[in-house]
């Protein structure tokens, strides 16, 4: 199974590089984002190896996480080579982990392979959920951040620098991304997938609210 061996060889490639990472884009993120991938590729026809593939590498070339893009992709596209990844799977590969990431929403306008949408609900939907609400409090915690502060107003349609500028709380960070997900899902299955997870962000806030006022 040489797909199977080239998967392997990138996993242990990628956990290595990633698995000192304390904001929440971890090793075991990748590790879910691509049980993912890899289920809805499953059930909307994708190309599984190539979902799984971008899944596993889409965080290496993040603008968050690497100081230089342009040399992060180089190097992603000498390991895919490397490891036996033709050229044309190489270049999808490549389109797609530089198309799916949010970026506070200002990435809407391109236009998506099937498995480019596939690994961008993967990775959205693990921005959901009771794992959303785990990695936005690593993420402010790793960043400085404050849980709330009812004073700090919610912030809409920013900038990608205004997006990753440090104001703004982890309970704004809900209102300014992950209860936008839900209507964001490219393909039927996570649209199914993101209800129950959107349903837990709701309820959590619900909670956190009740017990910042004393009411419960
Ligand atoms: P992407 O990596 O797709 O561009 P983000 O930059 O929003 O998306 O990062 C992914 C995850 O990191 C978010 O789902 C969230 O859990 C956490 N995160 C990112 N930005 C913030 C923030 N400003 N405050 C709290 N958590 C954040
Ligand atoms: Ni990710």
């Amino acid at each position: 199974m040489k797909e199977e061996k080239i998967l392997q060889e990138v996993a242990t490639y990628v956990e290595r590089k990633l698995s000192g990472e304390g904001s929440g884009h971890d090793w075991w993120h990748i590790v879910r984002v691509r049980k993912l991938a890899e289920k809805l590729a499953l059930a909307e026809g994708g190309d599984s190896f190539i979902c799984q593939l971008a899944a596993l590498v889409h965080d290496l070339v993040d603008d968050k996480l690497v100081a230089d893009e342009g040399l992060a992709l180089a190097e992603v596209r000498d390991l895919l080579t490397r490891v036996g990844v033709a050229a044309n799977q190489t270049d999808q590969v490549l389109t797609i982990i530089q198309s799916i990431s949010y970026k506070g929403g200002n990435q809407n306008h391109l236009v998506l392979s099937l498995e480019g949408q596939i690994v961008q609900d993967a990775d959205r939907l693990d921005a959901m959920g009771a794992i959303g609400v785990a990695r936005t409090m690593a993420y402010s915690g790793h960043h400085q951040r404050i849980i709330h502060d009812p004073e700090v107003a919610v912030r809409q349609n920013m900038t990608l620098d205004q997006y990753r500028s440090h104001q703004g709380t982890a309970i704004t960070h809900f209102y300014e991304k992950l209860l936008l997900l839900k209507d964001l899902m490219n393909t039927k299955t996570a649209q199914e997938l993101a209800k129950g997870r959107h349903a837990f962000l709701e309820a959590y806030l619900d909670q956190f609210f009740a017990e910042w006022d004393g009411q419960c």
